[in-house]
Protein backbone atom coordinates (compact mmCIF):
# COMPACT_ATOMS: atom_id res chain seq x y z
CA UNK A 1 0.00 0.00 0.00
CA UNK A 2 1.22 3.43 -0.87
CA UNK A 3 -0.09 6.97 -0.27
CA UNK A 4 0.06 8.48 -3.95
CA UNK A 5 0.71 12.23 -4.39
CA UNK A 6 0.73 15.10 -7.31
CA UNK A 7 1.91 18.04 -7.04
CA UNK A 8 0.99 21.24 -8.77
CA UNK A 9 3.73 23.36 -9.54
CA UNK A 10 7.44 22.58 -9.96
CA UNK A 11 8.48 25.92 -8.61
CA UNK A 12 10.78 27.21 -5.48
CA UNK A 13 7.45 25.20 -3.24
CA UNK A 14 6.83 22.20 -5.47
CA UNK A 15 10.24 21.11 -5.81
CA UNK A 16 10.96 21.98 -2.13
CA UNK A 17 8.14 19.37 -1.26
CA UNK A 18 9.25 17.02 -4.20
CA UNK A 19 12.53 16.40 -2.36
CA UNK A 20 11.54 16.38 1.13
CA UNK A 21 9.52 13.33 0.15
CA UNK A 22 12.46 11.95 -0.97
CA UNK A 23 14.76 13.07 1.75
CA UNK A 24 11.92 11.94 4.72
CA UNK A 25 10.47 8.83 3.35
CA UNK A 26 11.27 7.06 5.91
CA UNK A 27 9.94 9.21 8.36
CA UNK A 28 6.70 9.26 6.70
CA UNK A 29 6.31 5.44 6.31
CA UNK A 30 6.58 5.28 9.81
CA UNK A 31 4.03 7.67 10.64
CA UNK A 32 1.59 6.49 8.44
CA UNK A 33 2.15 2.78 8.04
CA UNK A 34 2.56 3.43 4.23
CA UNK A 35 5.05 4.68 1.70
CA UNK A 36 4.89 7.69 0.27
CA UNK A 37 4.97 8.51 -3.69
CA UNK A 38 4.83 11.36 -6.04
CA UNK A 39 2.91 10.25 -8.48
CA UNK A 40 2.37 13.19 -10.89
CA UNK A 41 4.00 16.56 -11.20
CA UNK A 42 1.66 19.24 -12.86
CA UNK A 43 4.47 21.80 -15.06
CA UNK A 44 3.84 24.54 -17.41
CA UNK A 45 7.48 24.19 -19.56
CA UNK A 46 7.77 20.88 -20.52
CA UNK A 47 11.27 22.07 -21.94
CA UNK A 48 12.55 23.31 -18.90
CA UNK A 49 14.98 20.33 -17.01
CA UNK A 50 14.24 18.85 -14.06
CA UNK A 51 15.54 16.61 -11.51
CA UNK A 52 12.01 14.14 -11.64
CA UNK A 53 12.30 10.21 -11.34
CA UNK A 54 11.09 8.74 -14.66
CA UNK A 55 8.57 6.63 -12.92
CA UNK A 56 6.80 10.13 -11.68
CA UNK A 57 4.34 11.54 -15.00
CA UNK A 58 5.08 15.11 -15.64
CA UNK A 59 2.48 16.87 -17.46
CA UNK A 60 1.25 19.75 -18.47
CA UNK A 61 -2.30 18.29 -18.37
CA UNK A 62 -4.04 18.15 -15.39
CA UNK A 63 -7.08 16.26 -16.79
CA UNK A 64 -4.11 13.18 -16.99
CA UNK A 65 -2.92 13.87 -13.95
CA UNK A 66 -6.51 13.55 -12.07
CA UNK A 67 -7.60 10.88 -13.75
CA UNK A 68 -4.72 8.60 -12.37
CA UNK A 69 -6.17 5.71 -11.55
CA UNK A 70 -5.01 5.86 -7.88
CA UNK A 71 -4.21 9.23 -6.17
CA UNK A 72 -4.74 10.17 -2.28
CA UNK A 73 -3.20 13.52 -1.97
CA UNK A 74 -2.76 16.90 -4.34
CA UNK A 75 -0.61 19.50 -3.15
CA UNK A 76 -1.45 22.95 -4.79
CA UNK A 77 2.22 24.50 -5.46
CA UNK A 78 1.29 26.93 -7.59
CA UNK A 79 0.84 30.86 -7.39
CA UNK A 80 -2.46 32.29 -8.08
CA UNK A 81 -6.24 31.70 -7.72
CA UNK A 82 -7.20 30.33 -11.17
CA UNK A 83 -6.69 27.87 -11.98
CA UNK A 84 -5.58 26.34 -8.83
CA UNK A 85 -9.50 26.30 -7.13
CA UNK A 86 -10.73 24.87 -10.17
CA UNK A 87 -8.20 22.01 -10.00
CA UNK A 88 -8.86 21.53 -6.11
CA UNK A 89 -12.19 21.62 -6.42
CA UNK A 90 -11.57 18.39 -8.55
CA UNK A 91 -9.33 17.20 -6.03
CA UNK A 92 -12.02 17.07 -3.50
CA UNK A 93 -14.55 15.75 -5.77
CA UNK A 94 -12.33 13.35 -7.02
CA UNK A 95 -11.85 11.96 -3.26
CA UNK A 96 -8.33 13.73 -2.67
CA UNK A 97 -6.99 15.12 0.22
CA UNK A 98 -5.72 18.81 -0.58
CA UNK A 99 -2.74 20.73 0.84
CA UNK A 100 -2.13 24.19 -0.31
CA UNK A 101 0.48 26.73 -0.06
CA UNK A 102 -1.03 29.22 -2.33
CA UNK A 103 -2.35 31.62 0.10
CA UNK A 104 -4.52 34.13 -2.54
CA UNK A 105 -6.22 31.46 -3.66
CA UNK A 106 -7.26 29.85 -0.12
CA UNK A 107 -7.12 33.35 1.43
CA UNK A 108 -10.13 34.00 -1.77
CA UNK A 109 -11.74 30.15 -1.64
CA UNK A 110 -10.77 28.55 1.77
CA UNK A 111 -14.19 28.57 3.06
CA UNK A 112 -15.80 27.19 0.27
CA UNK A 113 -12.88 24.94 0.04
CA UNK A 114 -13.06 23.76 3.69
CA UNK A 115 -17.40 23.41 2.97
CA UNK A 116 -16.84 21.12 -0.36
CA UNK A 117 -14.02 19.10 1.28
CA UNK A 118 -16.40 18.34 4.69
CA UNK A 119 -19.23 17.49 2.20
CA UNK A 120 -16.77 14.73 0.88
CA UNK A 121 -14.71 13.43 4.02
CA UNK A 122 -11.53 14.48 2.94
CA UNK A 123 -9.41 17.38 4.63
CA UNK A 124 -7.81 20.27 3.85
CA UNK A 125 -3.92 21.55 4.88
CA UNK A 126 -2.94 25.44 4.47
CA UNK A 127 -0.31 25.50 7.03
CA UNK A 128 2.19 26.92 4.13
CA UNK A 129 -0.06 29.91 3.37
CA UNK A 130 0.97 31.26 6.23
CA UNK A 131 4.23 32.00 7.70
CA UNK A 132 6.54 30.12 5.77
CA UNK A 133 7.80 27.18 8.07
CA UNK A 134 6.00 28.40 11.32
CA UNK A 135 3.27 25.79 12.66
CA UNK A 136 0.70 28.78 13.24
CA UNK A 137 -1.81 27.58 11.67
CA UNK A 138 -2.25 23.89 13.55
CA UNK A 139 -1.24 25.83 16.50
CA UNK A 140 -4.69 27.49 16.53
CA UNK A 141 -6.26 24.39 14.71
CA UNK A 142 -5.25 22.10 17.25
CA UNK A 143 -3.37 23.19 20.13
CA UNK A 144 -5.71 26.82 21.24
CA UNK A 145 -8.94 25.14 20.76
CA UNK A 146 -10.11 26.31 24.05
CA UNK A 147 -8.27 29.79 24.42
CA UNK A 148 -10.16 32.76 23.42
CA UNK A 149 -7.82 34.22 20.96
CA UNK A 150 -7.83 38.74 21.28
CA UNK A 151 -5.93 39.84 18.80
CA UNK A 152 -2.94 38.22 16.93
CA UNK A 153 0.01 40.46 15.35
CA UNK A 154 2.19 39.21 13.17
CA UNK A 155 5.31 39.70 10.80
CA UNK A 156 4.45 37.56 8.13
CA UNK A 157 6.19 38.82 4.77
CA UNK A 158 9.59 36.97 4.40
CA UNK A 159 10.70 39.17 1.59
CA UNK A 160 9.39 42.79 3.17
CA UNK A 161 11.46 41.44 6.53
CA UNK A 162 14.43 40.81 4.87
CA UNK A 163 14.35 44.00 2.75
CA UNK A 164 13.89 46.12 5.94
CA UNK A 165 16.68 44.22 7.55
CA UNK A 166 19.06 44.34 4.63
CA UNK A 167 18.92 48.01 4.07
CA UNK A 168 19.34 49.13 7.87
CA UNK A 169 21.73 46.63 8.51
CA UNK A 170 24.41 46.65 5.33
CA UNK A 171 22.45 49.81 3.91
CA UNK A 172 22.01 48.04 0.67
CA UNK A 173 19.31 49.71 -1.43
CA UNK A 174 15.37 48.80 -1.28
CA UNK A 175 16.10 47.57 -5.27
CA UNK A 176 19.62 45.49 -4.37
CA UNK A 177 17.49 44.22 -1.45
CA UNK A 178 14.62 43.10 -3.19
CA UNK A 179 16.44 41.74 -5.88
CA UNK A 180 18.01 39.41 -3.69
CA UNK A 181 15.51 38.51 -2.32
CA UNK A 182 14.19 37.42 -5.44
CA UNK A 183 17.48 35.55 -6.09
CA UNK A 184 17.23 33.44 -2.74
CA UNK A 185 13.79 32.57 -3.77
CA UNK A 186 11.78 34.48 -1.15
CA UNK A 187 9.39 37.08 -2.77
CA UNK A 188 6.38 36.34 -5.40
CA UNK A 189 6.44 36.18 -8.76
CA UNK A 190 5.09 39.66 -9.25
CA UNK A 191 7.08 41.05 -6.19
CA UNK A 192 4.60 43.66 -6.08
CA UNK A 193 2.44 41.35 -4.10
CA UNK A 194 5.40 41.12 -1.28
CA UNK A 195 6.50 45.29 -1.25
CA UNK A 196 2.65 46.45 -1.38
CA UNK A 197 1.08 44.38 1.65
CA UNK A 198 -1.15 42.25 -0.54
CA UNK A 199 0.79 38.56 0.12
CA UNK A 200 0.58 39.75 3.74
CA UNK A 201 -3.23 40.61 3.45
CA UNK A 202 -4.05 37.48 2.01
CA UNK A 203 -2.41 35.81 4.63
CA UNK A 204 -4.22 38.10 7.38
CA UNK A 205 -7.44 36.99 6.10
CA UNK A 206 -6.28 33.00 6.27
CA UNK A 207 -5.22 33.93 10.05
CA UNK A 208 -8.61 35.69 10.88
CA UNK A 209 -10.79 32.87 9.90
CA UNK A 210 -9.03 30.47 11.64
CA UNK A 211 -8.72 32.35 14.75
CA UNK A 212 -11.92 33.96 14.90
CA UNK A 213 -13.98 32.45 12.78
CA UNK A 214 -14.96 35.18 10.39
CA UNK A 215 -12.80 37.75 8.52
CA UNK A 216 -13.32 41.84 8.19
CA UNK A 217 -14.70 43.35 5.83
CA UNK A 218 -11.47 43.28 2.93
CA UNK A 219 -12.26 46.97 1.88
CA UNK A 220 -12.12 48.36 5.55
CA UNK A 221 -8.53 46.50 6.41
CA UNK A 222 -5.77 49.23 5.99
CA UNK A 223 -3.28 47.87 3.56
CA UNK A 224 -0.08 49.63 3.41
CA UNK A 225 3.59 48.13 1.69
CA UNK A 226 6.78 49.02 2.40
CA UNK A 227 7.64 51.25 -0.52
CA UNK A 228 7.55 54.37 1.52
CA UNK A 229 10.24 53.56 4.24
CA UNK A 230 13.35 55.54 2.88
CA UNK A 231 16.86 54.84 3.97
CA UNK A 232 16.80 57.70 5.82
CA UNK A 233 13.52 57.08 7.65
CA UNK A 234 15.25 53.86 8.85
CA UNK A 235 18.55 55.26 10.33
CA UNK A 236 16.69 57.99 11.88
CA UNK A 237 14.18 55.24 13.88
CA UNK A 238 17.63 53.10 14.48
CA UNK A 239 19.36 55.85 16.30
CA UNK A 240 16.28 55.96 18.79
CA UNK A 241 16.18 52.53 19.23
CA UNK A 242 13.39 51.40 16.70
CA UNK A 243 13.12 49.15 13.79
CA UNK A 244 10.81 49.02 10.70
CA UNK A 245 8.59 45.64 10.74
CA UNK A 246 5.62 44.89 8.38
CA UNK A 247 3.24 44.02 10.83
CA UNK A 248 -0.34 42.55 10.75
CA UNK A 249 -2.76 42.51 12.90
CA UNK A 250 -6.94 41.69 13.36
CA UNK A 251 -8.45 42.02 16.76
CA UNK A 252 -11.87 42.24 17.90
CA UNK A 253 -13.54 46.31 18.63
CA UNK A 254 -16.75 45.53 19.90
CA UNK A 255 -18.09 43.08 17.87
CA UNK A 256 -16.42 43.89 14.69
CA UNK A 257 -12.87 42.42 13.40
CA UNK A 258 -10.35 45.28 13.04
CA UNK A 259 -7.25 44.27 10.84
CA UNK A 260 -4.58 46.26 9.54
CA UNK A 261 -1.52 45.40 6.88
CA UNK A 262 1.11 48.19 7.17
CA UNK A 263 4.87 49.37 8.34
CA UNK A 264 5.12 50.11 11.99
CA UNK A 265 8.28 50.97 14.58
CA UNK A 266 9.14 48.24 17.35
CA UNK A 267 10.76 48.90 20.63
CA UNK A 268 13.39 46.93 21.97
CA UNK A 269 10.51 45.34 24.34
CA UNK A 270 8.58 43.83 21.92
CA UNK A 271 8.81 40.57 20.65
CA UNK A 272 9.63 41.13 16.81
CA UNK A 273 11.87 43.54 17.76
CA UNK A 274 14.92 40.67 17.06
CA UNK A 275 12.91 39.26 14.36
CA UNK A 276 15.24 39.95 11.16
CA UNK A 277 15.79 38.86 7.68
CA UNK A 278 13.85 36.05 6.51
CA UNK A 279 12.03 35.13 9.27
CA UNK A 280 8.62 35.56 10.33
CA UNK A 281 6.82 35.86 13.57
CA UNK A 282 3.57 35.95 15.54
CA UNK A 283 2.11 37.09 18.53
CA UNK A 284 -1.50 35.05 19.32
CA UNK A 285 -3.02 36.81 22.54
CA UNK A 286 -5.16 34.30 24.37
CA UNK A 287 -7.39 34.80 27.82
CA UNK A 288 -5.72 31.49 29.48
CA UNK A 289 -2.37 31.39 28.33
CA UNK A 290 -1.43 34.94 27.65
CA UNK A 291 0.82 36.13 24.75
CA UNK A 292 2.94 33.03 23.09
CA UNK A 293 5.42 33.85 20.31
CA UNK A 294 6.57 31.75 17.80
CA UNK A 295 8.77 32.78 15.24
CA UNK A 296 10.87 31.07 12.28
CA UNK A 297 11.84 30.76 8.90
CA UNK A 298 8.95 32.90 6.98
CA UNK A 299 9.35 31.81 3.22
CA UNK A 300 11.61 29.53 0.93
CA UNK A 301 11.82 25.90 -0.04
CA UNK A 302 11.95 23.87 2.77
CA UNK A 303 10.37 25.81 5.72
CA UNK A 304 7.55 25.51 3.13
CA UNK A 305 8.44 22.38 2.43
CA UNK A 306 8.17 21.71 6.14
CA UNK A 307 4.75 23.15 6.50
CA UNK A 308 3.46 20.55 3.83
CA UNK A 309 4.72 17.58 4.66
CA UNK A 310 3.21 18.07 8.61
CA UNK A 311 0.05 18.89 6.59
CA UNK A 312 0.41 15.84 4.56
CA UNK A 313 0.69 13.54 7.87
CA UNK A 314 -2.14 15.67 9.25
CA UNK A 315 -4.44 15.26 6.01
CA UNK A 316 -3.61 11.63 5.87
CA UNK A 317 -4.52 10.88 9.87
CA UNK A 318 -7.40 13.10 9.92
CA UNK A 319 -10.43 11.65 11.15
CA UNK A 320 -13.18 11.65 8.85
CA UNK A 321 -15.71 10.40 10.86
CA UNK A 322 -17.08 13.74 11.70
CA UNK A 323 -17.62 16.76 10.49
CA UNK A 324 -14.60 18.80 9.93
CA UNK A 325 -13.91 21.61 12.44
CA UNK A 326 -13.74 24.30 8.96
CA UNK A 327 -12.44 26.97 11.41
CA UNK A 328 -12.78 28.36 14.88
CA UNK A 329 -15.68 27.53 16.69
CA UNK A 330 -14.27 29.40 20.44
CA UNK A 331 -15.52 32.45 21.68
CA UNK A 332 -13.31 35.56 20.51
CA UNK A 333 -12.26 38.27 23.23
CA UNK A 334 -13.18 41.96 22.15
CA UNK A 335 -9.92 44.22 22.76
CA UNK A 336 -10.18 47.38 23.59
CA UNK A 337 -6.47 47.68 23.67
CA UNK A 338 -5.39 49.19 20.29
CA UNK A 339 -1.48 48.65 21.22
CA UNK A 340 -0.96 50.88 17.78
CA UNK A 341 -2.68 54.55 19.35
CA UNK A 342 -0.12 56.09 21.44
CA UNK A 343 3.16 56.54 19.98
CA UNK A 344 3.82 57.33 16.58
CA UNK A 345 6.95 58.13 14.18
CA UNK A 346 5.52 61.09 11.74
CA UNK A 347 7.20 62.17 8.99
CA UNK A 348 6.73 64.72 6.04
CA UNK A 349 5.75 68.18 7.54
CA UNK A 350 7.14 70.74 9.65
CA UNK A 351 6.98 71.41 13.49
CA UNK A 352 4.45 74.56 12.71
CA UNK A 353 2.17 72.37 10.60
CA UNK A 354 2.65 69.58 13.36
CA UNK A 355 1.85 71.90 16.79
CA UNK A 356 -0.32 72.54 18.52
CA UNK A 357 -2.73 69.61 18.19
CA UNK A 358 -0.36 67.03 18.34
CA UNK A 359 1.78 67.18 20.75
CA UNK A 360 5.94 66.10 20.28
CA UNK A 361 8.01 63.62 22.05
CA UNK A 362 11.03 64.22 20.24
CA UNK A 363 12.30 65.55 17.27
CA UNK A 364 14.58 63.40 14.89
CA UNK A 365 15.28 65.78 11.59
CA UNK A 366 13.41 68.66 10.20
CA UNK A 367 10.55 66.61 9.26
CA UNK A 368 10.55 63.68 11.20
CA UNK A 369 9.54 63.61 15.07
CA UNK A 370 7.67 60.88 17.61
CA UNK A 371 4.63 62.23 18.89
CA UNK A 372 2.17 61.11 21.89
CA UNK A 373 -1.41 61.53 20.50
CA UNK A 374 -4.54 58.98 18.93
CA UNK A 375 -4.99 57.40 15.86
CA UNK A 376 -7.89 59.83 14.56
CA UNK A 377 -5.89 62.38 15.25
CA UNK A 378 -3.26 61.05 13.09
CA UNK A 379 -5.19 60.25 10.48
CA UNK A 380 -6.86 63.75 10.40
CA UNK A 381 -3.55 65.36 9.81
CA UNK A 382 -2.87 62.59 7.03
CA UNK A 383 -6.11 64.15 5.40
CA UNK A 384 -4.90 67.37 5.74
CA UNK A 385 -1.44 67.53 4.68
CA UNK A 386 -0.94 64.47 2.02
CA UNK A 387 3.18 64.31 2.62
CA UNK A 388 2.46 62.78 6.04
CA UNK A 389 3.71 59.57 6.60
CA UNK A 390 3.20 58.30 10.11
CA UNK A 391 3.70 54.58 11.91
CA UNK A 392 2.34 53.37 15.08
CA UNK A 393 5.34 52.45 17.33
CA UNK A 394 5.12 49.34 19.24
CA UNK A 395 5.97 47.50 22.66
CA UNK A 396 6.05 44.73 23.91
CA UNK A 397 4.14 45.64 27.41
CA UNK A 398 0.77 44.81 26.00
CA UNK A 399 -1.83 42.57 27.38
CA UNK A 400 -5.44 41.65 27.44
CA UNK A 401 -8.24 44.05 28.82
CA UNK A 402 -11.90 43.54 28.39
CA UNK A 403 -11.65 40.12 29.55
CA UNK A 404 -14.98 39.99 30.96
CA UNK A 405 -16.92 40.51 27.83
CA UNK A 406 -17.21 37.91 25.27
CA UNK A 407 -19.11 37.21 22.31
CA UNK A 408 -19.44 34.26 20.69
CA UNK A 409 -17.94 33.74 17.25
CA UNK A 410 -18.85 30.64 15.26
CA UNK A 411 -18.66 29.10 11.13
N1 LIG B 1 6.78 35.85 -0.89
C1 LIG B 1 6.40 35.24 0.35
C2 LIG B 1 7.18 35.92 1.47
C3 LIG B 1 6.67 33.77 0.30
O1 LIG B 1 8.17 36.59 1.17
O2 LIG B 1 6.79 35.80 2.62
C4 LIG B 1 6.14 32.99 1.48
O3 LIG B 1 4.75 33.07 1.58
Amino acid sequence: MTVKVAILGFGTVGEGVYRTIQSHERELEALLGKKVEVAAVLIQNKQKERNIAKEVLITTDFNELINLSQLDIVVDAIVGKDPAFNYLKQAIERGCHIITANKEMFAHHGKELLALAGEHQVSVGFEATVAGGIPIIQTLRQLLKVNRVGQIQGIVNGTSNFILTEMREKKQSFADALKLAQERGFAEADPTNDVEGFDAFYKLMVLSRVAFGNEPDWKDVERVGITSITSELIEAADQFGFRFKHVVSIQKEGDKLIGSVRPVLIRKSHPFYHVEGVENALNVYSDIVGRITLQGPGAGMFPTASAVIEDLVYVSQSNHDKKLEAYSVTEAIPSSNGSFNDFWLISGLSKTELSPSIPLVEQLSDQTFIVETTKEEILRKAKEYSSLSYYPILDGTQTFQNKKECITVSI
